[in-house]
């Protein structure tokens, strides 16, 4: 393997490509079927020739009336599965009416408090047959548990629901922030949220383990998978710990990655990403499950490589980068609109971010072949070389005890932040090329016209929140949380009790609150 650059702290960064890789390497012996073991080709014998992958477009803004609207018209417009964006009071455990909420209710996703704004935010949409991804993560359970009181009072059982939690709080440590407990309770509860998928909602992607957020903060492709998948690695040995046997939670495992516009570099990472996977599923864990040992994945294309200068170039980047994730394999894909450098995006911005999914799934032949790149020696040298170094690094972290502990330490958020300051050297340097910011930049850049989000919305949020407290058997309520403080002080799996609240209409804020008495917050190291 040709020498890889390495960081200061001497680990691999990214390997270096060049004439040598050809040498004396051989395609043939890599590359193995489709949707089997080692999966480097794909998860299914198939794959799109078969099914194409999921356009899941990720939308969520102001009221949940507001977002059902978006959600219909993205089904009308053709897209095959939701996913739902929430506010950060959503995702931060807070309520709209509290103090810490004001001026973010509704603006980066939509404001969910109750049973009530859920059954808004799913009305009239066929939860039985549309599968729905939550990017929610400390207050996964909740929201997982409100979705299924939604259906069930639509006669919709547990066994029918497909869909997705992200769930994967590890990564909000290292980057994107939206954490709430110490470590380990969030895996105690990530746990039981594994356990009580498997008896109540088994077809249900437990967790979506990020690599996005950490490349978007600045990783690089080798980081990416490697700190993602040793994350992964946290939470089987967690769930192992904690009495469940690999195959019965692992099938139900999902990840996520970026999908940046070095199109080739990308496709060869996917592909490495699978064969690390299924190798440390079935040699590590001992998963005997094929489905335990697949690596499935949703991808996003790169935000943080969006400018908002000449906007309309961002189109290019995202038809690159969505066509990179098809070559990848990926499962499902959301394709950013070309005006997200900017603001929420339009309709029309949106729309057209689908309709970049679609001519690459219906216009061109991507799909008429399983993993068209393979026997490529650049991508199969490549695809090898990320392997070998991402196995390095993942090493450095089982070194340092483990995700958790090299969390504790700082290591994976320094070793990103150093990736992030070199890319933005080269940047400025010009070394590396960003069309219309560094190089072709206009002398004037052309008007344009963001979407805004409406502040009445959060007063009428506090209104429906206030009438809400009056209606409902406050007594029942306070009985409910307390049951769960009682579950979360002990062994008992937390989301029982936090169902039977949830049910008597107890608020997202008041679930948390219950956790936080008795769990604590987590304050990082760094800002001891
Ligand atoms: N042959 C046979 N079967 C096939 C097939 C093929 N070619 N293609 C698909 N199938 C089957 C699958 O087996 C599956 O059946 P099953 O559920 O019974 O196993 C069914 O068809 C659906 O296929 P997939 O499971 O592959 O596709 P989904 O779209 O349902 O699931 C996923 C994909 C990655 C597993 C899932 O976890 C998912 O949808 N993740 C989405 C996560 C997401 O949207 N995240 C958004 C994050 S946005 C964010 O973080 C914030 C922002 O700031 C970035």
């Amino acid at each position: 393997m040709p020498p890889a650059a390495r960081s200061e702290s001497g680990l691999p960064i990214a390997p270096v490509y060049d004439e040598s890789s050809r040498n004396g390497f051989d395609p043939e012996a890599k590359l193995g079927e489709p949707g089997k073991y080692p999966f480097t080709r794909g998860v299914y014998p198939t794959m799109y020739t078969g099914k194409p992958w999921t356009m899941r477009q990720y939308a969520g803004f102001g009221t949940a009336k507001e977002s059902n609207e978006r959600y219909h018209q993205l089904v009308k417009a053709g897209t095959g599965g939701l996913s739902v964006a929430f506010d950060l009071p959503t995702q931060m455990g807070h309520d709209s009416d509290e103090p810490i909420a004001h001026g973010e209710v509704g603006k980066v996703g939509v404001a969910i408090d109750s049973l009530d704004d859920m059954r808004t935010l799913f009305q009239g949409l066929p939860l039985d047959k549309v599968s729905t991804s939550m990017t929610i993560n400390a207050p996964a359970s909740t929201l997982l548990l409100l979705y299924q009181l939604v259906a069930e009072d639509e006669g919709i059982a547990g066994h029918q629901l497909t869909g997705t939690i992200q769930n994967d709080v590890l990564k909000e440590y290292i980057a994107r922030g939206t954490y709430i407990y110490p470590p380990k309770a969030s895996l105690r509860l990530i746990s039981d949220i594994f356990a009580y998928c498997r008896n109540e909602i088994p077809r249900w992607n437990t967790i979506s383990i990020s690599g996005y957020h950490m490349a978007e903060a600045g990783a690089t492709p080798v980081q990416e998978i490697a700190f993602t998948l040793a994350n992964a690695k946290e939470y089987v040995r967690t769930a192992i710990a904690a009495g469940l046997d690999v195959d019965d939670f692992a099938p139900r495992l999902s990840f996520f990655f970026v999908a940046r516009t070095t199109l080739l570099e990308e496709v060869a990472k996917f592909r490495a990403a699978r064969r690390i996977w299924a190798r440390v599923m079935r040699e590590e864990f001992g998963a005997k499950n094929p489905k335990s040992q697949m690596l499935r994945f949703h991808t996003q294309t790169a935000g943080v490589q969006l400018t908002a200068q000449q906007p309309e170039v961002n189109l290019v980047r995202v038809a690159l980068q969505g066509l990179g994730a098809v070559l990848g394999g990926t499962q499902s894909l959301h394709t950013n609109s070309y005006d997200e450098a900017i603001a929420l995006p339009t309709q029309k911005a949106a729309r057209l971010a689908l309709r970049t999914q679609q001519v690459i799934a219906y216009e061109t032949d991507v799909t008429k072949t399983v993993d068209p790149f393979a026997g490529s020696y650049v991508i199969e040298a490549m695809t090898d070389d990320l392997e070998a170094a991402a196995v390095e690094l993942i090493q450095a972290v089982e070194d340092r005890g483990g995700a958790v502990a090299a969390i504790e330490q700082g290591f994976q958020k320094s070793e990103i932040e150093r990736s992030a300051y070199r890319t933005a050297l080269e940047i400025d340097r010009g070394e590396r090329t960003v069309v219309g910011l560094n190089r072709f930049a206009l002398d004037e850049e052309e008007p344009y016209e963001p979407l805004r989000v409406d502040p009445q919305i959060e007063v009428d949020q506090c209104e429906r929140l206030a009438a809400l407290r009056k209606e409902r058997d406050n007594d029942a309520v306070a009985r409910a949380l307390d049951q769960l403080r009682a579950a979360a002080s002990g062994s008992d799996n937390v989301l029982l009790p936090m169902r039977e609240a949830l049910r008597l209409r107890a608020t997202g804020g008041e679930v948390s609150h219950a956790l936080r008495d008795v769990w604590g917050t987590y304050v990082p190291r760094d800002s001891f």
